[in-house]
């Protein structure tokens, strides 16, 4: 990062896929190298209209092309789905603090994502598929709402689940009449028939929306899962990204420099956590 935290580095759009109606991946290109780690976010100028927080869905592996992917909710990425590839963009960060990756190895990975929360799962999984060896086992659960929600639709639909590196399992809220996989919440899918997990050698990492979140973890819990193993990505509203502002209070934490992952055990006493 430059020495000035607010000054992004200018990026180039240089392409963009359409995963859903409302979620898009756009892949940009920094004038110089953006390094990350899986977990750390990065804040993304739309000139004109202002910055918002995302968490790269690329390879950490990779720092001359950065992907993110966005859903359309508000005014900046609205205009950031209107855009496309030549634009200029900026990206300030990495910000935050990554997965600590190195205490999950040799140990079984439990993924929970629902909906566009995938996107800063993907990061994850690319970063732990480059070294599978290190870890036990690596499992994947995605919720989605419906057959049409689902992002990254080849890689989750057969590509993730090749070579026996991954174990995938997706569920929809609502199926249509050629869905053929799990239909209900994605605590569905974490039931034991669809789930042979070790929780006493395992961790579990979630991204989602809160109420997603709220239920996996309580479902986690009841699996036995201890509270410092369940990781949760607390995608709190940011200004400044770098711990001055105040905006992305939890408790004692500031979300954007002490998470925004967090392990439950860390917020569990925090007041209205999932809000
Ligand atoms: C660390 C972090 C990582 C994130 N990663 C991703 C990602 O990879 N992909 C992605 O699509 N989104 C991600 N988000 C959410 C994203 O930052 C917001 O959707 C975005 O800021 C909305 O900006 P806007 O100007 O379009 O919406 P606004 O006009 O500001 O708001 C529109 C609506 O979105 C809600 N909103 C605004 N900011 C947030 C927020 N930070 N989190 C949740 N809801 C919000 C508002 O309450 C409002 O209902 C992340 C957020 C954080 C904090
Ligand atoms: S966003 Fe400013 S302190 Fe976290």
């Amino acid at each position: 990062m430059d020495n000035n935290p607010y000054i992004p580095v200018p990026a180039k759009l240089v392409d963009v896929v359409e995963e859903t109606h409302n979620i898009k991946t756009f892949v940009v290109e920094p004038v110089r190298p953006i390094v990350f780690e899986a977990g750390q976010f990065v804040e993304m100028t739309v000139p004109g209209y202002g910055e918002a927080p995302f968490t790269p869905s690329s390879s950490p592996a990779v720092s001359d092309r950065m992907e993110i992917t966005v859903m359309r909710v508000g005014q900046v990425t609205e205009r950031l789905h209107a855009l496309g590839p030549g634009a200029e963009l900026g990206i300030r960060g990495p910000l935050g603090a990554p997965y600590p990756l190195d205490t999950f190895c040799g140990r079984e990975i439990l993924i929970v994502g629902g909906g566009v929360g995938l996107a800063p799962l993907r990061a994850l999984l690319f970063g732990l598929l480059e070294h599978v060896d290190r870890y036990h086992r690596i499992v994947l659960r995605y919720g989605a709402r419906t057959p049409s929600d689902i992002i990254y639709r080849d890689a989750v639909s057969s590509g993730w689940g090749q070579n026996g590196k991954l174990d995938v399992r997706v569920c929809v809220d609502e199926g249509d009449a050629d869905w053929k996989g799990n239909t209900g919440v994605v605590t569905t899918i974490l039931e034991p028939e669809c789930l042979s997990c070790d929780p006493a050698n395992g961790v579990a990492v979630v991204c989602g929306p809160p109420i997603m979140m709220k239920f996996a973890t309580l479902k986690l819990l009841d699996l036995g899962y201890a509270p410092a193993d369940i990781y949760l990505s607390m995608e709190k509203n940011m200004s400044c990204g770098v711990g001055k502002c105040g905006h992305c209070r939890l408790g004692r934490y500031y979300a954007c420099k002490d998470g925004p992952v967090f392990t439950y055990d860390a917020i569990e006493s925090i007041n209205k956590i999932w809000d």
